[in-house]
């Protein structure tokens, strides 16, 4: 929840996790996405001026990117005069939208002090403004699941300035096993790389976005007709394609399978993929796979991304 006292304003930003349609989703295709219990927290205090503490572990290049893309958000909200500082217990550099969540939770605090309405569609405005600057190219479907913390069907067409987002409403808990499968290297190279292979070969690549669209409509059906066999079925051939374009790799295939051999319904990797990043496994019950990984030492935790809720989250990441 989001605190708005004149001595000190927080705002939340969930990670999220892509279940279908990654990458395909920045081609204008469809993608499903929900938010994580993980995330990031913003805190502002009152200040001269509108200003944000940087961690001091940032190397000088990403504190570049990260004062570039506050200053965008301070811009648009009129420059409040707070001092914004952030933690977050979600994994970075993984996919599981990191930047997304700090640009919704600075944003949050911003419009606050701002005094202006912290709506999902206010919050996601000025996100916006944040994410352009980290991912050059992005989709927006990282932001708007954060701010809108529901699973999403999100839709982007190429040149609009908004995405839209329609909520995918499920009878059944989707249940997932997120898994840390090595470094993987920035979203805007693995986007940048994977543009330029379809500008090269753009009918191929086009008809494998098209697939993907398709299998990210067809998996928000599923979930809305409680059918997680079939959810997982379309997991599983998503990454099928996504392995196909070039964006899977030995570390996270070898962990697709192993999830699958674990009982998963469906298991693919999430997020931008590349060299490493996170894998996630769809399942009925989350704890005995959670509880495996955990003893071979391996990182990852559970989340509930929709229906109805039981239990919190298991693991270490
Ligand atoms: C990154 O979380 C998801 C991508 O589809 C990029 C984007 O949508 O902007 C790879």
């Amino acid at each position: 929840m989001d605190t708005n006292d004149s001595s000190s304003l927080s705002g939340f930003g969930a990670g999220k996790v892509i279940l279908l349609g990654e990458h395909s989703v920045v081609y204008g295709y469809p993608a499903l996405a929900g938010p994580l219990s993980r995330g990031v927290r913003a805190r502002g205090e009152a200040s001269n001026k509108c200003q944000l503490v940087i961690p001091e572990a940032l190397t000088a290049e990403q504190r570049k990117v990260l004062k570039a893309a506050f200053g965008r958000a301070m811009a648009a909200c009129g420059e409040p005069g707070v001092k914004v500082s952030f933690d977050t217990d979600l994994p970075l550099s993984m996919g599981l939208g990191s930047s997304g969540a700090l640009s919704v939770a600075c944003a949050r605090v911003l419009l606050q002090a701002a005094g202006r309405k912290a709506s999902a569609t206010e919050v996601a405005a000025v996100a916006w403004e944040m994410e352009q600057e980290f991912h050059g190219t992005p989709s927006g479907v990282d932001h708007t699941t954060s701010a809108m913390e529901q699973l999403i069907l999100y839709r982007r067409k190429p040149g609009a300035e908004q995405g839209r987002a329609k909520v995918v409403e499920s009878p059944k808990p989707v249940k997932l096993v997120v898994v840390m499968a090595g470094a993987r290297s920035p979203t805007k190279l693995t986007v940048g790389a994977l543009r330029e292979r379809q500008k090269r070969w753009s009918e191929r690549y086009q008809r494998i976005f098209r697939e993907i669209g398709l299998l990210a409509s067809e998996g928000a059906e599923a979930v809305e007709e409680g059918d997680l066999e079939a959810l997982g079925d379309v997991m599983n051939v998503n990454h099928g394609l996504l392995a196909a374009l070039g964006l899977s790799s030995p570390g996270l295939d070898d962990m697709v399978h192993r999830l699958r051999n674990m009982g998963a319904l469906g298991a693919k990797l999430t997020g931008a993929g590349g060299d490493g990043g996170a894998v996630i496994g769809l399942f009925h019950d989350t704890g005995p796979a959670v509880h495996e990984l955990t003893r071979l030492g391996i990182r990852c935790f559970d989340s509930q991304l929709a229906g109805p809720r039981s239990e919190g989250t298991r693991g270490a990441a």
